[in-house]
């Protein structure tokens, strides 16, 4: 979702530059082009910082923290990360037993993979032997294809560590 935000920000500044450039293309066209695409470069990641990881240099401490030490190390916001979940529910709800795209997060903190009944998973996600523990959900929702090649969860993950681990907070906090 973020990517794809990026890629129509850096296509809409290349379609303003080759426009107010008309018919001038040559060297001088092309130093305003290369300068637009990095404004708009630089912009995304800026919208994409959450007020919680920017908040205090301790949340920036905990965030650098949480890249070596794992969840465990990190201090959570169940409150943020249930926000954070909206990038979920496209494909996942959280009552029991309803499956949309992806299998239902009932209870998913502790669960074992490919475990949701009626549900049709791949290959990859069935036989990953891996229990969603907090610390491997962490990791997973980073870069859910990296971690489990062959997964057909099409989400490309959650770099800042903050927002996963608030996430993460959030879906143990929905235990029951
Ligand atoms: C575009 C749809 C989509 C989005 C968005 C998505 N998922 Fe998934 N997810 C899937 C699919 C499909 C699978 C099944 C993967 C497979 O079988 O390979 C899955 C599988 C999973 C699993 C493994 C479940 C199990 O029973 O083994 C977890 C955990 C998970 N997703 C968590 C999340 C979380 C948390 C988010 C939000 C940050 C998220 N997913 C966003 C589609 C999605």
């Amino acid at each position: 979702m973020k990517r794809t935000t990026l890629l129509s920000a850096i296509a809409l500044a290349s379609l303003v530059t080759v426009s107010a450039c008309g018919g001038g293309a040559g060297a001088d066209g092309a130093a305003p082009a290369a300068e637009e695409t990095t404004a708009a470069a630089e912009a995304a990641p800026a919208a994409e910082a959450t007020p919680a990881a920017e908040a205090t240099p301790a949340a920036a401490d905990a965030a650098a923290a949480g890249a070596t030490a794992g969840f465990a190390g990190m201090t959570t916001d169940v409150k943020a990360g249930e926000k954070v979940f909206a990038l979920c529910k496209s494909c996942h709800v959280l009552e029991e037993g309803v499956n949309r795209v992806g299998p239902s997060l009932y209870n998913v903190v502790g669960r074992k993979s490919g475990s949701v009944a009626g549900y049709s998973y791949s290959e990859a996600n069935k036989n990953s032997g891996v229990t969603w523990t907090t610390d491997v959900l962490f990791k997973y929702l980073e870069d859910p294809k990296g971690f489990m090649p062959g997964t057909k969860m099409a989400f490309p993950g959650i770099k800042d560590a903050q927002d996963r681990a608030n996430l993460v907070a959030y879906l143990e906090s929905t235990k029951k």
